[in-house]
């Protein structure tokens, strides 16, 4: 595989680093991805919510200003650098109150409280242990709780995503839906109430 090919096609246990996140986590994103479309129909205000492999925080953010100041946003990642460059962020935003920061190890999401919903965007092609991931996400979700899982078409194929939604099947997710989201695969799971 070419350098370049390496970088954006590549292995499935490739963590993507923090200067390649601005190749998707910049202002022209907004065009495809507007967070108030894409998680504002799971959220209210007052929520306590997760977003797994946060990046630069492109969602946490908006998920901080939709849940409000009652609300929290736990965005969680495996690398600081990110988190730093999200608090960053997050205090232009005026929302870094809203959000806590927590750094995940490879095999353990790190969040301990329970959560009414969890974002796993463009991420989950990154874990080593999907079974084990997604059951520590079922384990904190409360129940009636949803999960928004989406992943890059360009890097995950439709049989991987298939067997990732068969993973979290057998953790204790029912699928709903597949809702339609640019250059994504996606589904939407839940703990049944
Ligand atoms: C492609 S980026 C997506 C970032 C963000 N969700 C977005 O849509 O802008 C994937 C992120 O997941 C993080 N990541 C990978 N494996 C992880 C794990 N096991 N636990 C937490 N974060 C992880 C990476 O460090 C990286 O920041």
């Amino acid at each position: 595989m070419k350098p370049l090919q390496s970088l954006f096609l590549r292995n499935e246990k490739h963590v993507c680093p923090w200067w390649l996140a601005w190749t998707f986590d910049n202002p022209l994103r907004r065009m495809i991805h507007k967070p108030e479309a894409i998680v504002g129909p799971y959220l209210h205000e007052g929520m306590t919510v997760a977003d797994i492999g946060c990046g630069m925080g492109y969602f946490s953010i908006a998920m901080a200003k939709m849940v409000g100041e009652r609300g929290t946003v736990i965005a969680v990642d495996l690398q600081q650098k990110m988190l730093d460059l999200m608090q960053t962020r997050a205090g232009k935003a005026g929302v870094a109150d809203r959000i806590h920061f927590l750094r995940a190890s490879e095999d353990d999401i790190s969040i301990k409280e329970p959560v009414d919903f969890v974002l796993v965007f463009w991420m989950a092609h990154e874990v080593k242990d999907i079974p084990k991931f997604f059951g520590q996400i079922y384990s904190i979700l409360h129940k009636g709780g949803k999960v928004l899982y989406a992943e890059p078409r360009m890097h995950v194929a439709n049989r991987r995503f298939q067997e990732i939604l068969g993973h979290a099947r057998q953790a204790g997710f029912q699928i709903n839906d597949a809702p339609l989201i640019r250059l994504s695969r996606a589904a939407v799971l839940s703990k049944k109430g």
